[in-house]
């Protein structure tokens, strides 16, 4: 567009009017958003419309400017689709950008667009269209990553592997139940987006500078138009208001939060030491130097893209903090933030969802695992209190004495000679044998929401009933 060799520091064609001389170049330079607000340009412009659309039904400008602002706005559209588009700088941001350009292409008429509104509510706009737009697609995205989550559960609802407190062996679990807590953990990030995008849906246009407009305007049909739910209440909040980025980001963190606990997973269930899985080649990579190598390099990268998502809430959260209202030009330092979170979010579940489906589950380490490590005491304790009747604090000292013999013999509590058993507690019969084993502990936990595999599927049911 007509920049380039009129670089000069002449004041600014949009605001200019009170000004002898432009800004300095540095001022230029702090100032200017294009760099990153472009990215908003198709919001802007499907604003602009709506806007221009409004304010001609209301007779506040005529049809034929509005029919030409409508045409010179779908121009730009298609350029800056396709790449012909020059940014400039001197221009500061995407709304400057787009109205001089508009009014190289319509004389004018373009002149009439900026009625009734402000940059302020103008941004409020774009920005809140882009975000619900985003979140409309990290909400699909976790349905895919939950479904596969899903289908890997199903597939393992019996599968055994040890569950962990402390990164200690705890009790037996099934890889089905250690995949559906992950489900749950996905499936709230998910509602919270869904909230998320139900209390953004207001809409910002025409809330104008901070103080609402004296032109007859219709913000119901803009709100209408642009598929918000209904304007926002209150002009000033509207302007100052970046709940919505900061919502975002917040889901985005807690979100990131899991995909670093999963990628943890990853990472040390795929070593050689766990061995518990094996990712396909697509998620690994080799080491230039140790031949043997499978890196996970995607999980570890996710575990660390969590730092820039988080590191991106707080800078906004920051940014915000003592703003006095309504807008201030700190705001301007919304987008980055939100852009390079939603870029991490948006990859770390691609990510993680092609991991989920690729791995490969070894379920004989894991079962091996499952039965080291005492795994099933909890299970020889509870048996003492269902069929001794000993109170469980009784039953917990026997176990434990149970359990320091077999680690003085160096073998398994389903090991033990029934007479050395007797020894330390006289209830105890042959009997016990049978709930010794990992698939016996598993299969006993029922209650809801418990490990066992009919439990599993029962909670598999659920969410594929809401999925
Ligand atoms: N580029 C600005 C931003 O992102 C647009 C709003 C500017 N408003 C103003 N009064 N200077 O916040």
């Amino acid at each position: 567009m007509a920049d380039g060799s009129s670089e000069t520091k002449s004041s600014n064609q949009m605001w200019g009017g009170r000004f002898a001389s432009g800004p300095d170049a540095i001022m230029e330079e702090i100032n200017a958003s294009i760099g990153f607000d472009k990215k908003l340009y198709a919001q802007d412009i499907r604003g602009s419309i709506a806007h221009a659309t409004m304010l001609a039904h209301q007779g506040i400008i005529s049809a034929e400017d509005k029919d030409k602002i409508v045409h010179g706005l779908d121009t730009i559209l298609s350029e800056i689709d396709s790449g012909a588009f020059e940014f400039s700088r001197r221009l500061e941001d995407i709304h400057m950008n787009i109205e001089a350009r508009l009014a190289a292409l319509i004389g004018p008429a373009a002149g009439r667009l900026h009625t009734a509104r402000s940059r302020n509510d103008q941004v409020a706009l774009d920005f809140r269209l882009w975000v619900k737009e985003e979140l409309q697609k990290t909400e699909k995205a976790l349905t895919g990553f939950i479904a596969a989550f899903l289908d890997r559960a199903e597939e393992h609802a019996e599968t055994v592997m040890p569950g962990f407190t402390h990164l200690q062996t705890a009790q037996p679990v099934t890889f089905g139940h250690h995949c559906m807590a992950y489900v749950e953990m996905f499936g709230r990030d998910r509602a919270r987006v869904r909230h998320a995008i139900e209390h953004m849906d207001e809409s910002p246009i025409g809330a104008a500078a901070l103080a609402g407009t004296g032109f007859p305007i219709d913000r119901h049909m803009t709100a209408k138009a642009l598929g918000f739910r209904e304007p926002t209440r209150n002009s000033i909040d509207t302007v100052s208001d970046r709940d919505f980025a900061l919502e975002f980001l917040s889901i985005a963190a807690i979100a990131a939060t899991h995909l670093s606990r999963l990628a943890e997973e990853i990472v040390i269930w795929s070593t050689p030491q766990f061995g518990f899985i094996r990712l396909s080649d697509a998620f690994s990579t080799g080491s230039s130097i140790m031949p043997q190598k499978k890196n996970p390099d995607a999980a570890e990268l996710v575990r660390a893209k969590t730092g820039r998502v988080n590191g991106s809430l707080v800078a906004l959260l920051t940014v915000m903090k003592g703003l006095p209202l309504a807008y201030s030009k700190d705001m301007q330092e919304d987008k980055e933030q939100v852009f390079d979170a939603a870029e991490s979010l948006e990859l770390a579940i691609a990510a993680m969802t092609g991991m989920i489906r690729d791995v490969t589950i070894r379920a004989d380490r894991m079962k091996a695992a499952a039965g080291s490590g005492y795994s099933t005491a909890t299970d020889l304790a509870d048996w003492l209190v269902r069929e001794a009747g000993l109170p469980f604090r009784d039953a917990h000292h026997v176990t434990g004495r149970v359990v320091a013999l077999a680690e003085q013999k160096g073998c398994d509590l389903a090991d033990l000679p029934l007479a050395e058993l007797q020894a330390i507690n006289s209830a105890i019969t042959d009997k016990v044998y049978g709930v010794l084993t990992v698939e016996a502990s598993v299969a006993s936990r029922t209650s809801f929401g418990g490990t066992a595999p009919s439990e599993v599927r029962k909670q598999i049911a659920w969410w594929r009933a809401r999925n």
